[in-house]
């Protein structure tokens, strides 16, 4: 039997079914490298929102897919793998959040869009880490305000803000898993390294850091500041546009509190392969696919976002 070129035969794929693919940060190299579009949470969305394409394909994980499929509900998104969930997502299932907020009443609600389609459905406003700070100061200032899922994102903006601010106590799996300790000895070797966080992390983790922010400011991070090494706690898959945009900088990922695996790495992000993505788009599924109803509600929340972000800049 001949090998497959994946790589040939997807761009003959996406010319022929008018396919786009958008990759996350935390995809692998090849992938990035195929995708007509590589970016964070916010800018996959907008993209999947702008895209004049027929189908869409999400190199991502599904609440990516799902909140493409909110967006743009007549075409069809794809995801290479159905599994490729989100623990942060995860942490907040639609039941216990429903007496979360009966518990809380009269609390706006702001999730963070790594959420499920129905967590959505039941919030007033969605957020990523790039815009969580500026989405929750456009509200009144007499607004309570309820923050779901991530306890380190929620606890990282009740620190610069003094917006009355409950959070849910959810995280990710990978982002709390970097070493502190690993991370120091890396700065005793690497004295004028440059330690850069996801605000995921927890709070030692970000207490050290030079720098905080979403993958996308991050990314930016790297390539407008002056410095030549940089110690980056997030998915390393960022690594792959850090080296591409300033080749002549060194990166090191954050170091893992178990040395002996890879759980720096997101196994739900690592489920989708170039050979899934040509599967995907030659037989267009796995589709999202989303009950009316529930695509009504949790789009007033996703749009209320991109009106917010388009208004403040
Ligand atoms: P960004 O929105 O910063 O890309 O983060 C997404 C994510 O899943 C972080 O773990
Ligand atoms: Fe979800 Fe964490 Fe993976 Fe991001 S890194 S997709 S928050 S499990």
């Amino acid at each position: 039997m001949t090998e497959i070129d994946y790589i040939k035969e997807i761009e003959r794929l996406k010319k022929e079914k008018n396919a786009i693919i958008l990759a996350h940060f935390y995809q692998t190299p090849d992938i990035q490298d195929i995708a007509d579009y590589v970016g964070d949470s916010l800018a996959l969305a907008q993209k999947a929102s702008s895209a004049d394409a027929s189908i869409i394909v999400i190199a991502g994980v599904k609440f990516m897919a799902e909140t493409a499929k909110i967006l743009v509900p007549e075409k069809k998104v794809l995801i290479p793998d159905i599994n490729a969930g989100c623990s942060l997502a995860d942490s907040c299932t639609p039941e216990e959040f429903k007496k979360f907020i009966e518990e809380n009443p009269g609390r706006t609600v702001v999730s963070y869009v790594n959420t499920s389609v129905e967590i959505k459905a039941m919030s007033d406003i969605i957020c990523t880490s790039s815009n969580a700070l500026q989405i929750i100061e456009s509200l009144p200032e007499n607004e309570k305000i309820i923050f779901a899922p991530d306890r380190n994102l929620g606890n990282y903006i009740k620190s610069k803000t003094t917006r009355d601010i409950i959070v849910w106590d959810g995280a990710c799996h990978v982002h709390e898993k970097f070493s502190l300790e690993g991370i120091l000895e890396l700065k005793k070797k690497y004295k004028n390294a440059r330690i850069i966080v996801h605000p995921e992390c927890e709070l030692p983790v970000r207490m050290i850091a030079d720098f905080i922010g979403s993958t996308s400011a991050l990314l930016k991070f790297t390539k407008e500041d002056n410095g030549e090494i940089y110690i980056v706690a997030t998915e390393p898959g960022i690594l792959h546009q850090m080296i591409k945009s300033n080749p002549n900088k060194k990166y090191i990922p954050a170091p893992p509190s178990d040395l002996s695996c890879a759980c720096s790495e997101c196994n739900y992000m690592k489920m989708i392969t170039l050979e899934k993505i040509y599967y995907t788009i030659l037989n267009e599924e796995p589709e999202i696919i989303l009950d009316e109803e529930i695509i009504k509600r949790a789009s007033k929340s996703v749009l209320r976002m991109f009106e917010v972000s388009s208004r403040i800049g």
